[in-house]
């Protein structure tokens, strides 16, 4: 990272912090590495992105219906999916600083330094190799490459590495009463994914909901992973939560709806005014254990171009390995005749695309593309400035400050009469204190797109002083305009 742009992540995190959206988790004992809570407009922010994204799968989709699996899960599942086996990355280790390091973000860090010596010929040389080295499990190879390169340690300043060994990153915890002398009788996982939660509820909900292929069933909630670099803030956390939507479909008619998903949650992100500039696709060369094709969804994030979220073709990988595991068919029954053969396509287990994004990290997104430290000039040829966060109008935590200009002469009376014929509806938030353009300035620094003050005009003719928070004009409208003003800027 540039000093510019490391400066700049770091006056997001500080204003996170200052602002009540992030605050290290458990920060009386010096915090937890790479565990966050979310503060009084942290959660509100979160919880509408969450909404956000439920309402566009499940409203807004009539094949797709919600699911709430619990975290735990028995632990064949995770044999069955994979995860025992194969979740996990190659590390590396300095033999002098003792610190691990993915060998993926090793690699990258240089590249990224390679970037900023400008040279670009050697930056993809090295992503390139990189990539059909970890497609290929080389490990020998990936070695090479980091002596090759003379990549290391930015702790000890030393290239004196171990040699390259796989780490599994589930978390494990004992279950119940310990009753054995062996403790993996007891051991259970924390889920790293929602999604086998659904693979594991598929019958239970295409039965119960009477779904016809192709559905799809999505969830929300936590997910856990033992990362061992956890690092830029809540983009790569311990314990954070994913928003997955898994779609059973047809064999044979996965690529189509690979791209349908792909181009779809594409467009859920720009529908929310996000700049296209700054998103990109990224195909995967190294698939993950269970995917047949796979790409991420990126953002330049203020340290650069990242994944924000997987669309994955699983293909029947999870069903087929329940069905094994479980000894229970996982299978649906297709009516719809198949024009090729004039009979029904009868029994099979379907194929799976995925679309699976993190919500900490679309938070992220949404913050730091949101933020600005804004110059405004003034008419005395002076300048002034402000820490506006330019949230989505939908997402922000409050939509309406209501600010009476005085405490006195019956303005607070006005401002709590609209107060209440609004909360309702939105999230409002009311303030006496200070002089309004103090005010102001607090809610621009908490991304709330409308203000609204009340002064003794109001009381002459009800009208308001209404102020957009992006472009800070004011204008004067009548009080009861502007609840439906509000709402025509949320649906
Ligand atoms: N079910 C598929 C799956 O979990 P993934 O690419 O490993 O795929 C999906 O994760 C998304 O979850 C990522 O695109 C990212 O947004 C989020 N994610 C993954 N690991 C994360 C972590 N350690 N911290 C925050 N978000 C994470």
């Amino acid at each position: 990272m540039s000093t510019q742009t490391e400066t700049t992540f770091q006056s997001i995190i500080s204003h996170a912090k200052e602002y009540g959206f992030v605050f290290p988790s458990s920060e009386i004992y010096d915090g937890l590495s790479a565990v966050y809570d979310y503060g009084p407009y942290g959660s509100e922010l979160k919880k509408n992105i969450r909404d956000y994204w439920w309402k566009s799968m499940t409203q807004m989709h009539e094949n797709i219906v919600g699911l709430d699996a619990a975290i735990f899960m028995h632990p064949t599942t995770w044999k069955a999916s994979g995860h025992v086996d194969n979740f996990s990355d190659p590390m590396i280790d300095n033999k002098d600083s003792n610190k691990r390091y993915r060998v993926d973000h090793l690699i990258e860090a240089k590249a990224e330094q390679l970037a900023l010596e400008g040279k670009k010929e050697e930056e993809f040389a090295i992503l390139k190799s990189m990539d059909e080295l970890l497609a290929a499990d080389d490990y020998v190879g990936l070695k090479k490459l980091i002596d090759d390169n003379k990549i290391v340690c930015s702790i000890s300043g030393t290239a004196n590495w171990t040699e390259i060994r796989q780490f599994n990153l589930m978390f494990s915890t004992e279950f119940g009463a310990i009753s054995s002398d062996n403790p993996d009788d007891n051991k259970v996982y924390l889920r790293p994914e929602t999604a086998q939660g659904i693979f594991v509820n598929f019958l239970n909900v295409q039965k119960t909901a009477r779904m016809k292929i192709p559905f799809g069933i999505a969830q929300t909630g936590k997910a856990f992973r033992n990362e061992i670099v956890a690092r830029q803030f809540i983009f790569r956390m311990r314990e954070f939560e994913q928003m997955e939507m898994q779609f059973f479909v047809r064999p044979g008619t996965e690529g189509e709806w690979y791209k349908f998903w792909k181009e779809e949650r594409l467009k859920w992100h720009l529908s929310l005014g996000l700049p296209t500039e700054k998103y990109r696709y990224h195909d995967h060369v190294k698939l993950a254990h269970y995917a047949k094709e796979a790409c991420d969804i990126e953002f330049e994030f203020p340290f650069g171009f990242k994944e924000v979220e997987g669309i994955h073709s699983r293909s029947d990988f999870d069903l087929t390995q329940h069905q094994t595991y479980s000894k229970k068919k996982q299978q649906y029954f297709d009516n719809d005749i198949d024009e090729a053969t004039g009979k029904p396509y009868g029994n099979y287990v379907p194929y799976v695309v995925e679309t699976s994004i993190g919500l900490d990290r679309m938070f992220l997104l949404i913050l730091s593309n949101a933020y600005e430290e804004e110059v405004i000039p003034k008419e005395d040829g002076t300048n002034d400035s402000r820490v506006v966060l330019h949230l989505p109008t939908k997402l922000a935590p409050i939509k309406l400050a209501i600010l009476p200009l005085t405490k006195k002469d019956g303005l607070p009376e006005i401002a709590k009469e609209l107060m209440d014929g609004c909360r309702a509806y939105f999230h409002c938030f009311y303030e006496e204190k200070d002089a309004i353009g103090k005010r102001y300035r607090r809610q621009d620094a908490i991304g709330t797109p409308f203000c609204v003050t009340i002064d003794h005009q109001t009381k002459e003719d009800n009208t308001v002083t209404i102020r957009y928070r992006d472009s800070m004009q004011q204008e004067r409208i009548a009080i009861d305009k502007v609840k439906d003003l509000v709402l025509k800027e949320i649906f």
